[in-house]
């Protein structure tokens, strides 16, 4: 396993980093401690979780995914770069969501108790609240930091122009910066590509990714027409979000364009499409996610695989339209 700095901080962080948001409903307690097991056996020193997963559940099943990981971390905390995310919604309050001071402190006192820790080292915005103004958010987060309950911050699913916001918001302010971006990134989603990379690049932000396999369409494995049960795309709550994003003709044509390309190249179509991810050198780090172990056996390959170029470059050129926005627009 190889290891990169995360953007400007001082931090080594695996350039795999394991998804946990199907611990806990899609995938039970005992197969999450051994994905956990696998990938730590494996190198990743990097966990990504979030206060409302798992993913698919409801309020009721809100903290279940932090819970997991607080069970199996005794032993391992010094092992681990842990991140964890606010600002969905945990409960049936008006406020127990968003990036308020008052929530924010709420939140992150409750995912320490959950994850029986009493630090985390990269806390993250899971999406930028535009009702709340950014420098309370940034005074907030700035007071968890010096606390020392919080190593590093860092937001997702920002646009850009908010992001350059509020970088000049804590500079002007003197208050913690946010270190860090996670945006969603694959071979059928580049639009970051045209703003928020560059962003990442220019202010040397730490850039960690999600569904790298769009859901596990890049698996190959889906057919258009009624999604498979039990995977990501009938996953209870997020299931139209996932087939909205995703389950669209254009996909699926691009995906099976991909298989011979792969196959040619003699390398596994999931395990490239992570190297694809991981070769662009402004990503720190790709979020794996996995519902069952044996899946990992072929993203774990791709942190050992440099891409051949020619390959990269075909597979850049076979899914160019995707810097521009989605296949179902
Ligand atoms: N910040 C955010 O808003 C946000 C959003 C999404 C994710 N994330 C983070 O990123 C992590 C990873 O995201 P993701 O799970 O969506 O990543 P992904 O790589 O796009 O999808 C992973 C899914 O693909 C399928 N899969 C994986 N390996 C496979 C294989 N070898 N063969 C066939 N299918 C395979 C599995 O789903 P099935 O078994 O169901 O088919 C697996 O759960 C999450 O756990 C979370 O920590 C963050």
């Amino acid at each position: 396993m190889q290891y990169n700095r995360l953007g400007r901080t001082g931090l080594q962080i695996s350039r795999l980093g394991i998804g946990t948001m199907t611990f806990g409903l899609q995938t039970e307690e005992a197969v999450s401690r051994s994905i956990l097991d696998k990938v730590l056996d494996a190198g990743i020193n990097f966990v990504d979780t979030a206060d409302v997963y798992p993913i698919g559940g409801s309020l009721e099943t809100v903290g279940r995914t932090e819970e997991i990981i607080g069970r199996w971390l005794p032993g391992k905390r010094d092992q681990v770069v842990l991140a964890t995310k606010a600002v969905g919604k945990v409960g049936p309050q008006a406020w127990d969501q968003g990036a308020s001071r008052k929530h924010l402190i709420d939140a992150l006192h409750a995912s320490l108790r959950r994850l029986n820790t009493d630090y985390v080292d990269l806390y993250q915005l899971h999406w930028d609240d535009p009702d709340t103004p950014l420098d309370e958010t940034l005074e907030a987060l700035d007071s968890l930091v010096r606390d020392g309950k919080v190593r590093y911050i860092g937001v997702s699913n920002f646009l850009a122009y908010r992001l350059a916001l509020a970088l000049g918001r804590s500079e002007v302010r003197n208050l913690a910066r946010f270190i860090s971006v996670q945006p969603r990134y694959s071979l059928l989603f580049r639009e970051i590509e045209r703003e928020l990379l560059p962003l990442a690049a220019e202010q040397d932000l730490g850039v960690v990714v999600y569904n790298p396999l769009a859901g596990g369409l890049l698996s190959g494995k889906h057919k258009p027409g009624a999604p498979t049960e039990g995977t990501r795309f009938t996953l209870g709550s997020v299931a139209w979000r996932y087939q909205e994003r995703y389950w669209h003709q254009r996909y699926f044509e691009t995906v099976e364009a991909l298989k011979p390309l792969a196959a040619e190249h003699g390398v596994d179509l999931v395990t490239a499409s992570i190297a694809w991810v991981l070769a662009n050198p402004t990503v720190s780090s790709a979020l794996i996610g996995a519902s069952r172990p044996e899946q990992l056996d072929q993203t774990l390959a791709a942190a050992d695989l440099a891409l051949d170029p020619a390959f990269k470059q075909q597979l850049d050129e076979l899914t160019h339209e995707y810097r521009f926005g989605d296949a179902q627009r």
